[in-house]
């Protein structure tokens, strides 16, 4: 996109909250493809990273957001599983994000692992929004494929419209419950103050395209600055998954969150027992629009900067570990970066 800025980072976007309350479903939504359609229901057991360019995001929510307003590059999201045992990668997530969406199933409600998930998001204080989900199965309701919440609104009956209102309020006080103060997205003002909660349909895409807005509004009001970085410096991350990889050997996927890497690079991986320092040998990515666990969709790539997911081939990675710290050594001193890694 000829207006964005070279030296803007992608804002991270983790996808949290309770089992089965629709994170994929969203993601998948907002990617426009199918690839959940083969597990729809499935628990998520891997996390995940899905980039989606400012066209594609400007294009998903129609006539709200005007492409030439904004400079950042897009949003990349990640997703995390509900389920209650994949705490460590829900707190990976938190961690690693720049914003949040919290997503709560609006029949269901609060659940042990949407608090789970307020607890990450107060721990790292991300900011985030509420994806109140699942509006088409009020009873009664009227679907608008796709359509902005307010034209969703203005085609339900006064019965269902009421019925919808009283399970936002309902998110709203349990978010008071928390600590949080919250309004339905078009009352608020500043949403650093007040969490914004955007009614949505990860199944007829209804406020999807509100859910977008705000959350470009958000990163790029209130946090351009943190995404002013040096992109052209030595490539930072985090390693979500450690896999084997026909051809490859054990390869580690990576949420690039800083500056760039290039196959050939010296980098420093955390490992279980010790660092390990390895060159980078390939650089493989997801198309745009592709999610890193479908396998076949990968290209090698010369050079990839922040924010990114990424596979990294390389020797010696057996004992790589989820979670652990990636830095690229460039013209730095191997030990300071051995050191620096270490200490995290
Ligand atoms: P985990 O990854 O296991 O935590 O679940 P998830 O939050 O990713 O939920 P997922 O997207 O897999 O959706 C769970 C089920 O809810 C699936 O059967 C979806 O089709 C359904 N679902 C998700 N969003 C909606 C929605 O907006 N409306 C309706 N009717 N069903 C939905
Ligand atoms: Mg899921």
């Amino acid at each position: 996109n000829s207006s964005t800025n070279q030296n803007l980072r992608t804002p991270i976007v983790a996808v949290l909250g309770h089992v089965d309350h629709g994170k994929t479903s969203l993601l998948d939504k907002i990617r426009g493809s199918t690839v959940i359609e083969g597990e729809a229901g499935a628990i998520t057991q891997h996390i995940g990273a899905t980039a989606v360019p400012l066209d594609v995001v400007s294009q998903v929510a129609g006539g709200l957001v005007d492409p030439t307003e904004f400079d950042l590059p897009g949003l990349l999201f990640i997703d995390t599983p509900g389920h209650h045992s994949f705490t460590t990668l829900r707190a990976r997530g938190g961690a690693l994000a720049d914003i949040a969406i919290l997503v709560v199933d609006v029949n269901d409600g609060f659940q042990p692992q949407t608090e789970e998930a307020i607890r990450i998001l107060k721990e790292t204080g991300t900011p985030f929004v509420v994806a109140a989900n699942k509006i088409d199965t009020v009873p009664g309701w009227n679907p608008q494929e796709d359509a902005p919440v307010q034209q969703t609104y203005e085609a339900q009956s006064d019965r269902v419209r009421q019925s919808l209102d009283e399970e936002l309020y309902r998110i709203i006080g349990n978010l008071s419950d928390e600590g949080f103060s919250s309004d339905l997205y078009w009352r608020v003002q500043d949403f650093r103050a007040n969490i914004g909660v955007i009614p949505v349909s990860a199944k007829t895409g209804e406020g999807v395209p509100d859910l977008l807005t705000v959350l470009m509004g958000l990163a790029q009001r209130y946090m351009k600055e943190d995404m002013e970085i040096n992109l052209a410096g030595p490539g930072a991350g985090t390693v979500l998954e450690v896999k084997e990889e026909q051809g490859y050997g054990t390869t580690i996927d990576v949420i690039l969150y800083d500056g760039t890497i290039r196959p050939g690079d010296t980098v420093v991986v955390g490992g279980g027992n010790d660092t390990i320092v390895t060159e980078v040998r390939a650089l493989l990515k997801p198309k745009a629009l592709a999610e890193m666990r479908a396998e076949k969709r990968f290209e090698q790539v010369d050079e990839l900067r922040a924010a990114s997911g990424v596979k990294i081939a390389a020797p010696d990675l057996d004992d790589a570990m989820a979670g652990a710290p990636v830095r690229v050594v460039g013209d730095r001193d191997v030990d300071d970066v051995i050191e620096e890694v270490e200490a995290e």
